[in-house]
């Protein structure tokens, strides 16, 4: 951020920024009214803001500038990158928020298409920045639901609302339990190291895109499941009503969310009651076959990484993320965290694919001033 002043030439009149996020549990049941259990990550996009005569984004991970007007940008006006900063002023002005123009720089350690939400985190971080030089009150929630406007509605991917919500919510050494059909939040204690654990994620690198067709497909299939079984969302659906489903796609779609929502429920359950978060693990591992075998969103990237974790003595691992791709997470020991991390490596290194990249998860500060 030192090189604001450097390029626009005035200092910067503050520094804004939002995390990067794993999710412990529950996939694709977020745009089905369900349950999610996410954590912001201590990785952050980081935005550099002063006002200006028209909006100039850059960013320290791209050559072009990106150049719009606050009072007029629409969806169609900006792709790319620069989407995700416009797409939030969009939002505000759609909403009847006040917006200005702005120089931002971005800059920030949240790994660009690795399943970790770096779109969100720069929407947030835009968000905060926005919302306080514009003098309108930083609400979390509020906040999250037009980060979340601008993903779907400018940048057009069809996408839930619970990264945004994790990169607004979250908290040191807390999960946030979002139910996003009420939009209630609940952080929940999550101290791996006091019970000599940890968070261990790997970074497939499994190439993984959320704006291509397969996370909408999803997406229509849960909501034909649903109106199938004439329910508003398959949050209310019994498992036993799945089952009937005579379609067998739709069958084993539905029976993935129905039983992922069960599964963040008794995850949060165990937590809250100060178990042991070690009989956590295979409540993990159960969710990510669900996605390997009904839901069909694993690839070998992934599958290889938690079958790998799983023999190299993790309690539990999943994938994480949007699937087709991203990262695996794994529940380990603490003096595990490098031989599972190796283990991984040399899985991959026989099949000649590229190395994975792997990092421990610390709960962290949801968005804000940096
Ligand atoms: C992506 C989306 C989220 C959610 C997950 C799957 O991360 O952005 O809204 O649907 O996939 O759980």
């Amino acid at each position: 951020m030192i090189e604001f002043e450097g390029i626009y030439g005035r200092p910067a009149a503050g520094v804004w920024a939002a995390p990067g996020r794993v999710n412990l549990i529950g996939e694709h049941t977020d745009y089905n009214d369900g349950f999610v259990l996410p954590l912001a990550l201590d990785r952050r996009t980081l935005v550099a803001a002063a006002p200006a005569d028209r909006t100039t984004v850059r960013s320290s991970r791209e050559a072009e500038a990106v150049v719009f007007e606050a009072a007029t940008v629409a969806p169609g006006d900006v792709t790319g990158w620069g989407s995700y900063v416009a797409g939030v002023v969009w939002a505000f002005r759609e909403a009847g928020r006040p917006v200005l123009d702005l120089d931002l720089l971005v800059e920030g350690d949240v790994p660009v298409g690795a399943g970790l939400s770096s779109s969100a985190s720069l929407e947030c971080a835009v968000a905060v920045a926005l919302a306080e030089l514009t003098g309108t009150p930083v609400e979390r929630t509020p906040l999250a639901r037009l980060a979340r406007r601008a993903e779907n509605d400018f940048v057009g991917a069809p996408t839930g609302g619970m990264d945004q919500m994790a990169a607004m919510h979250g908290a040191a050494g807390r999960l946030v339990f979002l139910d996003t059909r009420t939009e209630e939040t609940e952080l929940i204690p999550f101290d791996l190291p006091a019970h000599g654990l940890a968070l261990l994620v790997v970074d497939t690198r499994a190439p993984h895109q959320l704006v291509d067709g397969q996370y909408g497909e999803r997406r229509r299939d849960c909501a034909e499941a649903a109106a199938r079984l004439g329910v508003p969302a398959l949050r209310d659906a019994t498992l036993a009503a799945v089952e009937e489903l005579a379609d067998e796609r739709l069958r084993r779609r539905a029976r993935h969310v129905v039983t992922e929502d069960e599964r963040v429920l008794e995850v949060v359950g165990r937590l809250r009651a100060g178990e042991d978060p070690r009989e956590i693990g295979p409540l993990l591992t159960a969710s990510h076959e669900s996605m390997r075998d009904d839901f069909a969103i694993t690839v070998p990237h992934v599958d290889v990484a938690a079958e790998v974790c799983l023999r190299a003595g993790a309690h539990g691992a999943r994938m994480t993320g949007g699937g087709f791709g991203g990262c695996v997470i794994a529940l380990v020991e603490t003096d595990d965290v490098d031989p599972v991390g190796e283990a991984v490596a040399a899985a991959y290194a026989e099949r000649g694919w590229e190395a994975p990249v792997a990092f421990t998860a610390v709960p962290s500060d949801g968005a804000g001033r940096a």
